[in-house]
């Protein structure tokens, strides 16, 4: 039978199916999909918000639950590996951000830990650098948390689109915190770039790579990063609320001061002293007991990666999207939708946001037959693309459900936007 008549419909659903196998045919990474809990019937683009469940984790974490609490009890912290969870799961993710072994140290939610990060850097640079430069796009915790801790410490606050950081930094910054991709265009920044503008201005640049870490590589250590953070539920798949990381350069290691200098990151915690010193490394970024069951299904989560190059999983990433944005171009009746998702490669992580009138409707109607992304207020239908498990028949299948969606909800009907909360199920708490 051919697709034509498959399809029943002259439009070129049949020939973009027909490419989606093909691609699909060729795909090296195509088996990993095979490791994570999906359902066959859903295309799940929601990855950039909260990662698939990689199959194999539920039994470790019996075993962790079971054994290594249930019986080994306190003894695990030493027998089991707890103690020391923090930074060798932070060695783990390190070579998918272009890190050194010994540079991240993982704990507490990404929002702490841009508290971490950018009071350290205000206190490397020196009392005479009286400005914070924070990401005027920045997805929010980042800017309230900057806004904070420029009272703190007795700093400016200067707000300044990824773009315009270069000229916004000088003699007088302190640190410039920017995000690699942006939450709600997808928009992937110059992250050497602007490293080196924020290096030639003196100042120290902080990034928080939650959505780039495990969609795209990074090169912290190649392009002179000097403190990055981000989180591990989204491309890293390591499940809802799991611990975020903290990166510090090496040659500001020794210098980190952290503004919470916990009993976990003392050089002797269990000395007890009254005194702080703080320990060498990353071990430095510590801060009190970690939670260890979201830490260990972390550290499970990872074994997907074994063998699996972040290279590859961005060159399929933009495959992927840029398939999916030719079939929503194919697909969908002009003027419906505008892609707010950069075309040039070089500026797009593993995302595709469009704006669209009655958004709300339109998720929510794709989320009921099948299609699961998600929606940024007020018009961005949002589209995650996670190489190790996303298809590009998924891809396809998602662009021809959104044209039938888009043809059942008339283009100018109003629908009225829940606030958020829990129960708004396209609200998304990590974004
Ligand atoms: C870019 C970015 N930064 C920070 C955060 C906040 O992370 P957390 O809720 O883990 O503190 C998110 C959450 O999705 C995010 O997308």
């Amino acid at each position: 039978m051919s697709d034509d008549l498959m399809t029943g419909t002259a439009r070129i659903p049949g020939t973009l199916a027909s490419r989606a196998a093909a691609l699909d045919a060729q795909d090296q990474l195509a088996a990993l999909r095979e490791l994570f809990a999906l359902d066959d019937g859903v295309v799940y683009l929601d990855g950039n918000s909260l990662g698939a469940l990689p199959r194999h984790v539920p039994a470790r974490m019996a075993d962790v639950i079971t054994r290594e609490w249930g019986e080994l009890r306190i003894r695990s912290w030493d027998e089991s590996g707890w103690w020391t969870a923090p930074e060798r799961i932070g060695d783990r993710i390190a070579p998918l951000v272009g890190a050194a072994p010994g540079r991240l140290v993982v704990g507490d939610s990404t929002s702490v830990n841009v508290f971490k990060a950018l009071v350290g850097a205000v206190r490397l640079a020196g009392e005479d650098r009286d400005e914070i430069v924070v990401d005027a796009t920045t997805f929010p915790t980042d800017g309230y948390i900057a806004a904070s801790a420029a009272r703190l410490t007795g700093k400016r606050l200067v707000a300044a689109a990824p773009g315009e950081v270069a000229d916004a930094v000088g003699p007088r910054t302190a640190v410039a915190l920017v995000n690699h991709v942006d939450y709600r265009t997808g928009r992937l920044h110059d992250l050497p770039g602007i490293t080196a503008a924020v290096h030639a201005a003196g100042a120290l640049a902080v990034w928080d790579l939650c959505h780039s870490a495990g969609a795209l590589p990074v090169g912290l250590d190649a392009h002179g990063v000097d403190l990055a953070v981000g989180c591990t539920y989204k491309y890293l798949n390591g499940g809802p609320g799991a611990p975020a990381f903290l990166y510090v350069a090496e040659r500001h290691q020794a210098g980190f001061d952290s503004p919470l200098p916990g009993w976990n990151s003392h050089a002797d915690p269990f000395a007890m002293t009254p005194g702080y010193a703080a320990a060498e490394g990353a071990v430095r970024g510590r801060v009190g007991t970690p939670d260890i069951l979201s830490m260990l299904a972390l550290e499970a989560a990872l074994d997907v990666w074994d063998g699996v190059p972040i290279e590859a999983v961005r060159a399929k990433s933009l495959a992927l999207t840029d398939f999916f944005l030719e079939c929503v171009e194919a697909y969908v009746p002009a003027g419906r939708v505008t892609s707010v998702t950069p075309e040039a490669h070089a500026e797009r992580g593993s995302q595709v946001s469009l704006s669209c009138a009655d958004a709300h409707a339109v998720m929510k109607e794709l989320i009921a037959r099948g299609v699961v992304g998600d929606l940024r207020r007020p018009d961005v239908l949002r589209f995650g693309f996670t190489p190790l498990y996303v298809s590009f028949a998924d891809a396809e299948r998602a662009a021809r459900v959104l044209a039938d969606v888009l043809a059942d909800v008339p283009a100018d009907m109003v629908t009225e936007v829940p606030a958020d909360g829990a129960t708004d199920v396209l609200s998304e708490p990590a974004g």
